[in-house]
């Protein structure tokens, strides 16, 4: 990939968007068609879930303009949402004024959870856990030979006395797991499920749950940027007004739980587009979000907003990333192996820089908009060729029949539906 950046993109008809991603990219005939219509089979959806009957799509675009730690991307985001590619992409190039996102990846350790009942002492039972830690990680060590053989593997043992619960005192086992390139789900629950007679046996208790935890603390993704603040400037709006009212709405989610579970849905906007793209599970990413905004006791901000020396924009993100490129759907899904393939990514920490920096640009698309004009005058033209399709508006008549909406700034279902009428007539 030379350039992430592709002039015009937004103006040009859908195959020719295809074209020039295929050019951009390097990608198969087979792999552009698995982005461009529909890649899941309803025969391979029959080999995913239970009692399947067909297939769900979802609008996928490109957000433009990304440059990773020095590495052009065109990044795949599946949503339904309108604004959320074009914010993303719209922010990704003023970062790249900036150098881009820079990012880090922490290891991809997961964390089991063995929940251990019916315990005499508890905190002899804990200990007498610790003195056989290496035995106990050694057995785990061996339970998946494959992520071993990839330099995965039991990294950690941790017990925890849960001393106040309803059903009283017990002890909870966390078992650090190196994944890799997985998500991790499937090794850490083997792991946890064979791991638990063991643990039985040395504490005499009775093992109840052997579950990974999504509250995945120990696999963080950061991002950060620096935006140089004449390129906040637009209309009447000065860089540094631009800049100050952002660091003010991100004061405001730092501090209120209320805005602060917007503010990051704004951020799970933008991840979410690209873990669904890649064949992810959203749920376990969104899980881990938000319970890590709420490590504190009080939920707050995943993102930071300030300024530095110079008075530019600086932006940071924190968030765990349970992501894999192995695996699951990532490797059933043709769109989804596509859409790795378009990213160039070539491990599960790649892709988690990607995601985190997804985010980021999608938290200042939000703020920038919400600090200066509102975010509806963004979201109204979109939004109106939605209103516009779903009162039965076919080919021309959807942008018509939208900008109609948009210039009498009613965008209503039923507004939509009298006019299509009058054009019956
Ligand atoms: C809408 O999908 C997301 C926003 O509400 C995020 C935010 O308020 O920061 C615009």
């Amino acid at each position: 990939m030379t350039t992430s950046r592709i002039q015009g993109f937004y103006n040009l008809p859908i195959e020719e968007r295809v074209k020039k991603l295929a050019e951009a990219a390097g990608l198969t005939t087979d792999e552009l068609a698995a982005l461009h219509e529909s890649g899941l089979s309803v025969g391979q959806a029959d080999h995913m879930v239970e009692n399947a009957v067909g297939t769900l799509s979802l609008p996928l675009g490109i957000g433009l303009n990304f440059v990773v730690d020095g590495r052009e991307i065109l990044v795949p985001m599946a949503i339904e949402e309108p604004s959320v590619i074009a914010g993303a992409s719209f922010m990704a190039k003023l970062a790249r004024a900036g150098g881009g996102f820079f990012t880090t990846v922490s290891a991809p350790e997961m964390i089991g959870q063995m929940q251990v009942l019916d315990l005499a002492d508890v905190h002899s039972a804990r200990l007498a856990l610790l003195e056989k830690r290496a035995e106990l990680l050694a057995e785990a060590d061996e339970i998946d030979p494959l992520l071993k053989k990839f330099g995965g593997g039991a990294r950690d043992l941790e017990v925890r006395v849960i001393a106040d619960s309803p059903i009283g005192p017990f002890l909870v086992v966390h078992l650090i797991y190196d994944v890799r390139d997985a998500m991790g789900a499937n090794a850490v629950n083997t792991a946890c499920e064979r791991l638990a007679p063991q643990v039985e046996a040395i504490t005499g208790g009775r093992v109840h749950l052997r579950i990974l935890s999504n509250l995945a603390d120990r696999r963080l993704a950061r991002a950060r940027c620096t935006i140089p603040v004449q390129e906040l400037a637009f209309g009447d709006f000065s860089g540094e007004r631009v800049r100050d009212g952002i660091i003010e709405a991100w004061a405001f989610a730092a501090a209120d739980p209320y805005r602060a579970a917007t503010h990051n849905k704004g951020i799970m906007n933008g991840v979410d587009a690209v873990v669904i793209a890649t064949g992810n599970d959203w749920r376990a990413i969104e899980a881990g979000a938000h319970a890590y905004a709420a490590r504190s006791g009080r939920y707050t901000s995943l993102s930071t907003w300030g300024k530095d020396a110079a008075g530019n924009l600086t932006g940071t993100l924190e968030v765990p990333l349970a992501v894999g490129i192995v695996g699951g759907a990532t490797k059933v899904h043709p769109t989804a192996k596509a859409a790795l393939k378009l990213m160039g990514v070539r491990t599960a920490a790649e892709l988690a820089s990607v995601i985190v920096s997804v985010g980021l640009a999608q938290n200042l698309a939000a703020l920038r908009a919400l600090a200066t004009e509102g975010i509806q005058r963004g979201h109204m033209s979109l939004h109106a060729r939605q209103v516009a399709i779903a009162a039965g508006a076919t080919g021309e008549q959807i942008e018509r029949l939208a900008a109609q909406l948009v210039a009498e700034k009613t965008i209503r279902i039923d507004r939509a539906e009298e006019i299509l009428k009058s054009w019956e007539k």
